[in-house]
């Protein structure tokens, strides 16, 4: 813990109650779930088994004889002795009905590249193709791990789909890491092969991206273990678009090769439920990164409820989610749970904003696209370059989601009123890398919305607020405390790859009583989250329990004063952090960028400053408001606090270098340190 503050998260929280919306009867109309009793079928007294729905959902090549087993709490055992294939489910199944049917919208980043269309056809030849050179030229099989270090073209589902058709477990690195990152998933992973793109576009350049695979090579060798396999798609299929070399004997084009296998079929090896999909890395606060593990059955079958009764998915919606496939977000909602409901996904390569601030509306009106689904990052980031731009496109959403953090009730409240042009129901779903696909958030025909707030448990979910002597926070109290789930669930992790300790330590140790208990009751999942449970069950993140600010013994959420200061009309953004102070315990000092055409000014620094104060009273007030051109952002876009506070406290900043905007860090240095 920094600052020598306590890690807890209980806390007085000060935040108003904000009002309800409702979601409008034509989506009412035609939603998935409408009923109003789901919540009884989902009761704990109804568990494990009401989750039988959620894998009903899926095809099933033998079908399981225990729904949970706990025999090894808490790595959970879900829909034992079942088997199933995932690209089956994804793929194959919705042939006979929609083999014509766009299964992939893919839009280049460059707008005079066409749009291209895939049909499920052409996704199950593709996928064929890449199983029989994955099984044949590499020599996979069931259990081995690969390395996907693929940016957002149709070859990344491709790709994972071949793997989940031959039971090979894919780890697929976002793809604006670093080489050295990937190299460390690579090693971490024991991948001997590694599949990579060529090159793609970011704002405008085709990136080397193969210079990068090279370093994951490079760096995952020095570490110990070797790749024998680099196989390159080509952005441009027989065009080489990199300047780097292709190494003999360890570089391959896929594109070549699946070219030998046209038209193979590869019959989906039937796996065991409790066998690894894949592993989804995320950064701890502290070690090396955490392969969250994730199983077949369990998974599959949540992301698919998940996208059917949350996103509310119908096979004839033109789904559009705006994350990077290297995220869960992705991989969960952009490939997994829409195809699985043979939905028309959309996989956008760039920049939101590229090249102008209208794009994201004009890939909506052009694809018509009804579903929308994205972060508070990039919603503030859309609203400070172009907040009037929505309303020059003729797009319609139904529905629109927003994951990853906390929003803003301000920010909430644009995104439904000027992005969704007040006719869309919003959903705010809570969920991690570890739990596969969302806990909180309401359902969208069912109940009321809230801004600020994810919502209550969703179906099957139990969370409850502990303390930290483990007593329960009653809903209504106004107390923040950590945001725990009472019982396991289908979509969880499994464990952390070949780290069971970690795992157990990380995210059951603090509530556990009894480490022998093989009793789903004793092992409450604790998310790692602050977090405060109004009367009406709702949720609202506080953000990370690491994040606190403790100000004079009253402990603040970061989350409460960011919200506070964008309340200010002429604020786009804001972070806060914790400074020492010797008579306060710890003091917030706050970063805020602003909307285009307004200026820096002593007199607005002021104004944000008594914002926050009038909104959460003078023990908030920040002592110092700093007006900076734009935040450190991690590549998945949340702000980098700690490198805030280290610039706030004089220290080294640390390797930036994984920034999205490392340059910004010595600006912001210069700015506050002169
Ligand atoms: C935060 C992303 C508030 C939270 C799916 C969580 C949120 C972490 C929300 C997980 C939300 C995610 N409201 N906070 N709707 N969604 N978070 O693993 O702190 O990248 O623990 O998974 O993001 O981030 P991750």
């Amino acid at each position: 813990m920094t600052n020598g503050q306590e890690q807890s998260a209980h806390y007085d929280v000060h935040w108003q109650e904000e009002e309800y919306y409702y979601p409008p009867p034509q989506f009412i109309g035609q939603a998935n779930c409408s009923d109003t009793s789901i919540f009884d079928r989902f009761s704990l007294d109804n568990f494990p088994e009401c989750f039988k729905e959620f894998a009903d959902l899926l095809d099933w090549d033998q079908y399981w004889h225990t729904t949970l087993d706990t025999s090894d709490a808490p790595c959970w055992k879900w829909f034992v002795g079942g088997k199933l294939n995932a690209s089956y489910n994804c793929v194959d199944r919705h042939l006979e009905k929609y083999k014509n049917k766009t299964a992939i919208h893919f839009v280049p980043e460059l707008e005079e590249e066409p749009v291209v269309h895939m049909t499920f056809q052409e996704l199950y030849r593709r996928v064929n193709e890449t199983a029989a050179v994955l099984r044949d030229f590499c020599g996979l099989k069931a259990g081995d791990r690969v390395t996907l270090y693929l940016p957002m073209t149709p070859e990344l589902p491709i790709t994972m789909l071949a793997c989940a058709r031959l039971g090979v477990i894919h780890c697929q690195v976002f793809a604006g890491f670093s080489g050295k990152a990937c190299g460390d998933r690579v090693w971490d992973s024991e991948s001997e092969v590694l599949i990579t793109m060529d090159a793609y576009y970011r704002s405008g350049k085709l990136l080397d991206h193969k210079a990068n695979s090279d370093q994951a090579v490079e760096a995952a060798e020095k570490a110990g273990q070797k790749v024998n396999k680099v196989l390159v798609w080509r952005r441009y299929p027989g065009k080489y678009s990199s300047p780097t070399d292709m190494v003999d004997g360890r570089d391959y084009f896929l594109d070549d090769l699946i070219k030998e296998k046209r038209s193979q079929i590869v019959e989906p090896v039937s796996m065991p439920a409790e066998d690894i999909l894949f592993l989804m890395y995320t950064s701890g606060s502290t070690g090396r990164p955490k392969g969250c593990q994730h199983s077949i059955g369990g998974y599959l079958s949540y992301v698919t409820w998940m996208s059917k009764y949350v996103q509310d998915i119908h096979p004839e919606d033109v789904y559009w989610c705006m994350a990077d496939i290297g995220w869960i977000t992705g991989h969960s909602f952009i490939v997994y749970g829409p195809l699985a409901l043979a939905a028309s996904t959309v996989i956008y390569e760039g920049v939101p904003t590229y090249p102008d601030p209208g794009r994201c509306w004009r890939i909506a009106e052009e694809l018509d696209v009804n579903i929308f689904h994205t972060s508070p990052t990039a919603i503030r980031a859309l609203r400070k370059v172009g907040g009037d731009e929505p309303a020059k496109y003729n797009y319609r959403f139904k529905h629109m989601t927003t994951v990853g953090e906390p929003i803003e009730p301000e920010v909430w409240r644009w995104y439904y009123n000027v992005v969704g042009k007040g006719k869309a129901v919003v959903v705010d779903t809570w969920w991690q890398t570890e739990t596969g696909g969302f806990l909180c958030s309401t359902l969208p025909a069912v109940s009321a919305m809230k801004p600020g707030s994810a919502g209550p448990g969703l179906p099957g979910i139990h969370p409850v607020i502990l303390d930290d002597e483990g007593h329960e926070i009653q809903p209504g109290e106004g107390k923040a405390g950590n945001l725990c789930i009472r019982n396991p669930w289908p979509g969880a992790f499994q464990t952390i790859w070949k780290d069971k300790e970690r795992y157990i330590n990380s995210y059951y140790g603090k509530y556990s009583k009894d480490r022998n208990s093989k009793d789903w009751r004793d092992w409450i999942y604790m998310a790692g989250d602050a977090a405060v449970m109004s009367k009406d069950g709702y949720v609202r993140i506080l953000g990370r329990i690491d994040d606190v600010i403790n100000v004079s013994g009253h402990r603040l959420g970061t989350k409460e004063i960011e919200s506070a200061a964008l309340t200010t009309e002429e604020v786009a953004e804001a972070a806060v952090v914790a400074m020492p102070d010797e008579i306060k315990g710890s003091v917030p000092e706050l970063y805020v960028s602003l909307k285009p055409g307004y200026e820096p000014s002593d007199e607005l620094a002021k104004k944000v400053s008594d914002n926050v104060a009038d909104v959460l009273g003078k023990i908030a007030k920040p002592s110092n408001v700093y007006i900076v051109p734009d935040m450190p952002k991690t590549r998945s876009g949340k702000i980098m606090r700690r490198v805030l506070l280290s610039i706030s406290s004089g220290k080294d900043v640390g390797d930036v270098s994984t920034l999205a905007n490392p340059q910004i860090v010595e600006e912001i240095r210069k700015q506050v340190q002169s």
